[in-house]
């Protein structure tokens, strides 16, 4: 009994001065771990005391416990609202700090979202797509493509050409991916080569030395004028809406024949003409044509056999009819006032 007693009283006053939860866990470990507890040690030691004792001492050790334990968690219970308190005291919000920004996401371009649509819409018809350097040999850019080194559309299309690395320039146009599919892909073909190009010209509203086609071929047995013509018109429609219509005029690329400017009916005013189709009812967006015989050949494909048509359509110039947008300069200007509206 003397232990208990002692116990009791020494527990009480040391209850009283602890101060924080650290040495609440400390007094709570003296008197109760497992191995070393006072109160653990007591209860096991029990097992010594004489019979007619034991009932008694041991209900007397299980009161001390009980209300060593109950003042043990109304001290913890204490302890962890003075800490509360304390931070509630100490912290506050500045109600005057300016709003900080929040994380933005990012957004595409508007010249990938119409070259994913276009993506889209080709694989769908069964088109592989394939990515090509930028930086392009003269041979694939113009030599393969029936436009040997005098031919005089190695001028309409300038470039840059490569300081120190003669042969080289930066490609003018999606067409010097056409040879370089042909001797990569299995015979019947249909792919289309989205990508970036360039021109030594002097920027204006229409005119961008940097730019974007999509160039898309199809070459196998038995093509014809009218598929070119069909797929053309899926195209149009897909961008423009089901009324759009095409239509095809002659025109002269050393690399097809029959070669043709393919032009959508103009959507702002349904072709009776307006300031955006210059009051002719009609948008130029492509190139187009027979795959020429020369450049079946540099690619490897037997021309008596083989037939295919040709395209390329100007991605930033069908982004401006889709979106209205009035200066091809914005694409590359990185003017976030302009970006942030798509
Ligand atoms: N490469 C031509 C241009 O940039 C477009 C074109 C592609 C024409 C395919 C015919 C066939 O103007």
């Amino acid at each position: 009994m003397q232990d208990y007693l002692q116990i009791k009283e020494k527990f009480n006053s040391q209850i009283n001065s602890v101060q924080d939860l650290n040495s609440l866990e400390l007094l709570e470990q003296e008197y109760f771990s497992r191995k070393a507890g006072e109160i653990t040690l007591l209860m096991r030691g029990l097992g010594d005391v004489p019979e007619e004792e034991r009932k008694e001492k041991g209900q007397k050790i299980n009161e001390l416990k009980v209300a060593m334990v109950q003042s043990i968690e109304s001290k913890r219970l204490e302890l962890k609202e003075n800490e509360y308190k304390k931070i509630i005291e100490t912290e506050s919000i500045d109600i005057t700090q300016p709003n900080l920004p929040k994380h933005e996401s990012g957004h595409l371009h508007p010249i990938t979202l119409v070259q994913n649509q276009l993506e889209d819409l080709f694989t769908s018809m069964g088109f592989a797509i394939e990515d090509g350097p930028e930086l392009e040999s003269e041979y694939y850019n113009f030599t393969a493509l029936n436009i040997p080194e005098t031919h005089p559309a190695r001028d309409t299309q300038d470039t840059f050409y490569i300081k120190d690395h003669a042969g080289w320039v930066m490609r003018t146009h999606t067409s010097s991916m056409q040879v370089r599919a042909m001797q990569s892909n299995d015979l019947p073909m249909r792919v289309i080569m989205p990508g970036r190009c360039y021109r030594n010209e002097s920027t204006d509203a229409r005119h961008e030395h940097t730019f974007y086609q999509l160039e898309g071929f199809v070459v196998d047995e038995n093509i014809s004028f009218a598929n070119l013509k069909g797929i053309l018109e899926v195209v149009a429609k897909n961008l423009y809406g089901p009324e759009a219509k095409i239509r095809l005029r002659p025109k002269f690329y050393p690399f097809v024949e029959p070669g043709v400017n393919g032009e959508v009916s103009c959507f702002l005013c349904e072709s009776k003409g307006c300031r955006v189709c210059k009051q002719s009812g009609w948008l130029e967006i492509f190139g187009a044509g027979m795959i020429h015989p020369n450049v079946l050949s540099a690619g490897g494909i037997d021309a008596q056999k083989y037939q295919g048509f040709a395209f390329g359509l100007g991605l930033d110039r069908l982004v401006m009819l889709k979106y209205g947008i009035e200066d091809i300069r914005h694409f590359q200007g990185g003017d976030l006032r302009f970006l942030k509206q798509f």
